[in-house]
């Protein structure tokens, strides 16, 4: 499997176009960041393990496949909510753990000031969820959050990466997988993804 997936589906990059648009109101930022969250976990999930199971139909026995590990979401807050509701709607068995992260303005450290997972994560698949992947210090966080709680199967759903995040991400996790709709070409000097599509946390709550 790549490290990093751009995922190129035409329904997924014509969310992301409207997502960029300034012109984008809140209410229509929240549905087209939850359309094409379903979309992106639909191709994340894709190399999920499966096991194979008995299962007997109204007429006969017959096998299936199941998923092999429990799931758990892990949106980091603010902005990861607004991807939560559609992907579970598509695995609505998964479990929700939550990380709360916020970025300093000007130092552009992350700090958590929320966590909510269970205490041991081995038998999960995670699926760590963050619109923005701009330094990568948030996901660093997070990802270590995980680690320390044992998780061994993750991986990171980013609507928009810029390359230093990939990077960054890479250098303390070099073997973890990153969806995304698109890679971006750089930070600017407040590390901000350009051309990106702003503050997602603050177009999705109008904050
Ligand atoms: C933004 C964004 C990511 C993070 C990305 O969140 O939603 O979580 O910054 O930046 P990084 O890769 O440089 O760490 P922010 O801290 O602004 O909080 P919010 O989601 O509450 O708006």
């Amino acid at each position: 499997m790549d490290l990093v997936t751009v995922i190129a589906h035409p329904l997924v990059q014509h969310n992301l176009t409207r997502l960029r648009d300034r012109r984008t109101d809140p209410e229509e930022f929240r549905r087209g960041l939850g359309e094409v969250a379903a979309l992106m976990v639909y191709e994340a999930t894709r190399s999920f393990q499966t096991k194979p199971v008995n299962v007997r139909t109204p007429l006969a026995k017959t096998r299936g496949l199941q998923l092999r590990h429990p799931v758990i979401l892990v949106p980091i807050l603010r902005a990861g909510l607004g991807m939560l509701q559609p992907i579970l709607q598509l695995i609505p068995h998964a479990q929700v753990g939550f990380i709360g992260m916020k970025r300093h303005e000007q130092s552009l450290r992350a700090s958590v000031y929320h966590k909510s997972l269970p205490t041991e994560l081995r038998p999960f698949e995670i699926i760590l969820i963050d619109p923005m992947l701009a330094t990568g210090g948030s996901a660093v966080a997070a990802l270590n959050l995980l680690a320390e709680r044992g998780a061994e199967r993750v991986r990171l759903v980013n609507l928009v990466a810029a390359p230093e995040g990939i990077a960054h991400v890479h250098r303390y996790f070099p073997t973890l997988p990153i969806f995304t709709a698109a890679i971006d070409q750089r930070l600017n000097a407040r590390g901000f993804i350009l051309p990106g599509l702003g503050d997602a946390g603050d177009r999705l709550f109008g904050v």
